[in-house]
């Protein structure tokens, strides 16, 4: 096959929904459609439980089992699906951010009774500045939830998509019938077996086919023609361009749990999404189709047994064949590199590979010589872009609780932090190192990581803090005025950028007010 079949061949994904609507369950239904598992159930322990979230071991425990599903891949009507994924829970957001720069689509399942939930609002923004195209599932329409047009509503509002439904449901929960699937004109009824069974599905030529009156009674088939007409009227109608340009949103509604609707998505999902696409970096575009391999890691999970301290980088193949014991180019370590055990997970199977095209995640066992972001290359000096930092949410002071271990305690921060298990910052003013996180639980997890995996104590000072900003401008004398003004306020990154600490809103502001030839970025990219 032709390296521009292998890249035609793939569409590389990421599932993203607020906890809780049904993500797992989805990507289990399309692995058993594409033959990658056998048994539903299969990848539940993928799913970081409810009852597990103030338990930090056992959340860490479930994302070592984790990287066995990071990425599946398997094959459906000729393509190769990847499927990647992202952690549900919040404290994990900054890692679904980062898996989130390795995707060409996304699918954001919603839930019909709750409506667009925080979680969702947060992950799509990150979608939607990269113009990330994505298809949306309303799930559990088996239960009584919102009425369609009102969570359409939702979707253009607070998620701020262009909706386009492609099916539509025929009542809900106890009254649930099925949906008409606009896109390829098919009735097809609900049954709760669980199968997707061929009878299930009725072949219709338009709404006004006599059988729709026979299969659902007359006054519900009067109401599908009358919302369908209404659909047609407010609604754009579907243009695969604007969709890949992240300017549309096909909406599915149906119900994982009983596999319905499902398939309907999926096949849609092969023939509109699209194949692995250029790729931006500091020094130019990167083309799938070029003949030399690039990549770049977009995480690493660390091994949770202390004996073994290796860890897994995963590296998105941006163009060309990534091949096993061939030298590639590490760019920022300026060295060369090969690689005897790349791995990938094809059909739930862990297996090494020879070759990997672009759209591809391998594995590869990394001893402490990647970083998050870092490119692989075959020579050329190229930096990916898109992988930013964002603000976070929480903040600590980190101090050393045992004077003798001063070295250990370096060097486990600067481990976990190219991890991307947290931020750290470098105080200007006193040098006090700062770690920031998304969620509380992250500082449980270093503070036992850096004792079981590096022998070092430390603990930790409360700060009030509002947000990180990334601060720039043309003028270096407003550089200057900020630095001495505000060096209280500064700091410095992991890579040496200046960073502006603001305790709260309100100071933020009086800070942007003060410094009007300052930019303040909410990432680490701008
Ligand atoms: P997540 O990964 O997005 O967090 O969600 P997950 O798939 O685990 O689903 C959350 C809950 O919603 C699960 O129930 C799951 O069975 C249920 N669910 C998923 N799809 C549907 C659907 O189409 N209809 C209905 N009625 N429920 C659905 P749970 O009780 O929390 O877990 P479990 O005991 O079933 O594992």
């Amino acid at each position: 096959m032709s390296l521009q079949q292998e890249i035609d061949k793939r569409k590389t994904f990421g599932i993203i929904s607020h906890p809780d609507a049904g993500k797992t369950t989805l990507t289990e239904k399309l692995l058993l459609f594409g033959g990658a598992i056998q048994v539903a159930g299969a990848v539940k322990s993928n799913k970081i439980k409810k009852h597990a979230t103030s338990d930090f071991m056992e959340i860490e425990r479930q994302r070592g089992i984790s990287v066995a599903t990071s990425v599946m891949a398997f094959e459906y009507r000729d393509k190769q699906i990847n499927i990647l994924d992202t952690p549900g829970h919040k404290d994990f957001a900054e890692d679904t951010y980062r898996t989130l720069t390795a995707v060409d689509s996304a699918i954001v399942v919603i839930d019909v009774a709750k409506g667009v939930e925080e979680q969702t609002e947060k992950l799509v923004k990150v979608c939607r500045t990269r113009s990330t195209p994505m298809i949306v599932f309303i799930n559990k329409l088996d239960r009584e939830g919102k009425d369609g047009f009102d969570l359409l509503d939702d979707i253009e509002v607070k998620l701020g998509m262009k909706a386009c439904p492609l099916s539509w449901p025929i009542g809900m929960g106890q009254r649930f019938k099925g949906v008409y699937n606009i896109y390829e004109s098919k009735l097809k009824l609900f049954a709760a077996h669980g199968k997707q069974l061929e009878e299930d599905t009725i072949e219709i030529s338009n709404l006004d086919d006599p059988i729709l009156n026979e299969m659902l009674g007359e006054a519900i088939a009067d109401e599908l023609r009358e919302e369908v007409n209404t659909i047609n009227e407010i609604y754009p109608k579907f243009d695969q361009e604007a969709y890949q340009r992240g300017e549309l949103n096909p909406v599915f509604f149906g119900s994982a749990i009983n596999n319905f609707g499902v398939k309907e998505m999926l096949d849609c999902f092969v023939e509109i999404a699209p194949s692995p696409l250029p790729r931006e970096t500091e020094e130019r575009m990167v083309k799938p189709d070029e003949e030399k391999f690039t990549g770049f890691i977009f995480k690493i999970h660390a091994n949770m047994d202390p004996k073994h301290r290796d860890r897994i980088a995963f590296l998105r193949v941006c163009s060309g064949v990534f091949k096993r014991n061939v030298n590639f180019y590490h760019v920022r370590q300026d060295k060369k590199m090969k690689f005897s055990n790349p791995t990938m997970f094809m059909a739930s199977k862990k297996n090494i590979v020879d070759d990997a095209y672009p759209g591809d995640i391998v594995g590869i066992y990394d001893s402490g010589n990647f970083k998050i972001g870092d490119s692989l290359t075959e020579g050329e000096e190229i930096h990916f872009k898109g992988i930013p930092s964002f603000s976070p949410e929480q903040f600590r002071f980190i101090n050393n609780a045992d004077p003798m271990k001063s070295k250990q305690l370096n060097k486990g921060i600067n481990q976990l932090m190219e991890e991307g298990v947290a931020q750290l910052f470098t105080k200007l003013d006193s040098n006090r190192k700062i770690i920031g996180t998304v969620g509380a639980l992250q500082f449980d997890v270093i503070q036992h990581r850096l004792e079981h995996e590096y022998g070092a104590k430390c603990t930790y000072e409360s700060l009030a803090m509002h947000k990180a900003c990334w601060v720039s401008s043309e003028s270096e004398e407003a550089l200057d005025e900020l630095k001495s003004r505000r060096r209280n306020n500064l700091a410095i990154d992991k890579d040496g950028k200046l960073v502006y600490l603001a305790e709260s809103a309100w100071t933020l502001k009086m800070a942007q007010d003060n410094h009007p030839d300052i930019i303040f970025h909410t990432s680490s990219e701008f």
